[in-house]
């Protein structure tokens, strides 16, 4: 086995800021957005943020205590700290779940590859929200135009992974996160300014609690789990390369507020935009392809020139976000079939992007030629989604709770969480108390009420 050669994160800021990297993607700017419009608005955030804070954070801690101490992939991870059981099953799970999510996700980051170059050509400019409607419809459902983008966006998250962790990953998000973060409030500004934004400001604020049903909670949870990229293994897998030193309970805590507030501002961009222009709020994984052009154009008519530099600039940080996002997607399952099966990292890296081009594909059209094709109700993107988010993730979340929190010696778990006691615990009991009671109940309880069961 390769362990004893397995790289780290350079720097203690690296590994913040690659694990904020993996967090903060699409799943912020994107699916948080829709699924707030789907959703109702408000009340969803607030069960949003409850899920995150009360749920997220300790499953998250969870995760990197398992990374940490068992320095393997997340498959691995249960052979060596649970040997013999079926616990394996959980990181068999976690890999499955990344590859779908790979496969969809990147059909979406192919998307923003596309809208950088109609920023970059300038064909934003002169339209109408009628038109820009119109513009995503026709590109998204077209066969093979979505398929290239994604081959593209897979083939350079390929190539980060085979330049490998320290490389890759940690320098791609040194830059870019900050200064996309700063793109975002200014568009926060530019779109809170536009006439009538008002009313997506108040949909934003104003929870409406009647609107909250069994799907609503699912929803929410699916969310946070998702944007905290938890539940699957991905962040057990990059706290495997985290240093001795790196303090698990800060970390998770920095991270989950830097994600709620950058999902919590790209609401701020779009449904005042939307509100503005009268688009709907649940217009769904369209949403923000259709909004966020309005705001370039409108909000800076009196100089274009400002809103094509921010249109450029916005679409090619959203993808490196994004692509942060799918290297550790990839590097979950590249992991897994590299120390499982003793590929070597490139081949197991080439099966992964392949696999998931095909995939993709298959994905990406289920929006346009397929349509008519569906599984349970839904096409394969949406299946895809729905399966991984709101399925497989809360079931992911739910097992490493009472894996940390029933399964694991509690002297281990403490050991990891305080750095062998050279940290300061006073959490370390919330922690576990939540790990074994709360988060358990509160996920089978938003399960069991959402399969109709409690009714
Ligand atoms: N959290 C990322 C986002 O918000 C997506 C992501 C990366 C993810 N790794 C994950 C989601 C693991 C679920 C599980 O865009």
């Amino acid at each position: 086995m390769s362990t004893e050669k397995r790289s780290n994160f350079g720097s203690k800021i690296g590994a913040i800021l690659a694990v904020a990297g993996s967090a903060v993607g699409l799943g912020n700017i994107w699916r948080f957005p829709y699924e707030t419009g789907n959703n109702g608005g408000a009340a969803f955030i607030l069960i949003y943020l409850f899920c995150v804070f009360i749920l997220g954070i300790p499953i998250l801690i969870a995760e990197f205590t398992i990374g940490r101490s068992s320095r393997t992939n997340t498959a691995g991870a249960y052979r060596v700290l649970a040997p013999g059981t079926q616990w394996k099953w959980l990181g068999r799970m976690g890999v499955l779940a990344g590859f779908l999510i790979l496969s969809y996700y990147s059909v979406v980051a192919g998307w923003t590859l596309q809208y950088a170059v109609n920023a970059a050509t300038n064909s934003f400019a002169n339209n109408t929200p009628e038109g820009f409607k119109q513009m995503f419809a026709t590109f998204s459902s077209n066969p093979w135009q979505p398929v290239i983008w994604l081959i593209i966006f897979l083939l350079a998250t390929h190539f980060v992974i085979v330049r490998g962790v320290e490389n890759g990953i940690e320098k791609a998000s040194k830059v870019m996160m900050p200064a996309l973060f700063i793109i975002i409030l200014l568009l926060v500004g530019c779109s809170v300014s536009l006439p009538g934004a008002i009313g997506g400001i108040e949909f934003l604020l104003k929870p409406d609690f009647s609107k909250v049903t069994g799907s609503v909670l699912l929803s929410a949870m699916g969310q946070a789990f998702f944007s905290l990229s938890i539940g699957m293994g991905c962040m057990c897998t990059y706290a495997s390369y985290f240093s001795k030193e790196t303090n698990l309970t800060r970390t998770a805590f920095n991270v989950a507020i830097i994600d709620v507030i950058v999902a919590v501002l790209a609401g701020f961009i779009i449904f005042p935009a939307a509100f503005s222009v009268g688009i709907q709020p649940d217009a769904g994984p369209s949403l923000i392809f259709i909004t966020l052009p309005n705001v370039f154009q409108q909000a800076f008519s009196g100089i274009p020139v400002l809103g094509y530099l921010f249109s450029v600039m916005f679409y090619v940080l959203l993808a490196v976000a994004a692509l942060t996002s799918t290297i550790s997607l990839h590097e979950v399952v590249t992991a897994y079939l590299h120390e499982e099966f003793k590929l070597t990292r490139k081949r197991a890296a080439t099966l992964v992007t392949g696999s998931c081009i095909v995939l993709g594909t298959f994905c990406s059209l289920s929006l346009g030629v397929t349509k008519g094709f569906a599984v349970f109700g839904l096409g394969l993107f949406d299946l895809f989604d729905y399966v991984t988010a709101k399925i497989m993730l809360p079931l992911g979340g739910l097992f490493i709770a009472i894996f940390a929190g029933w399964y694991l010696d509690k002297k281990r778990v403490k050991d990891e969480i305080t750095n062998q006691g050279t940290l300061q615990s006073t959490l370390f009991n919330v922690i576990i108390f939540i790990l074994k009671y709360i988060a358990p109940i509160c996920i089978a309880f938003i399960f069991i009420n959402e399969l109709g069961i409690l009714k």
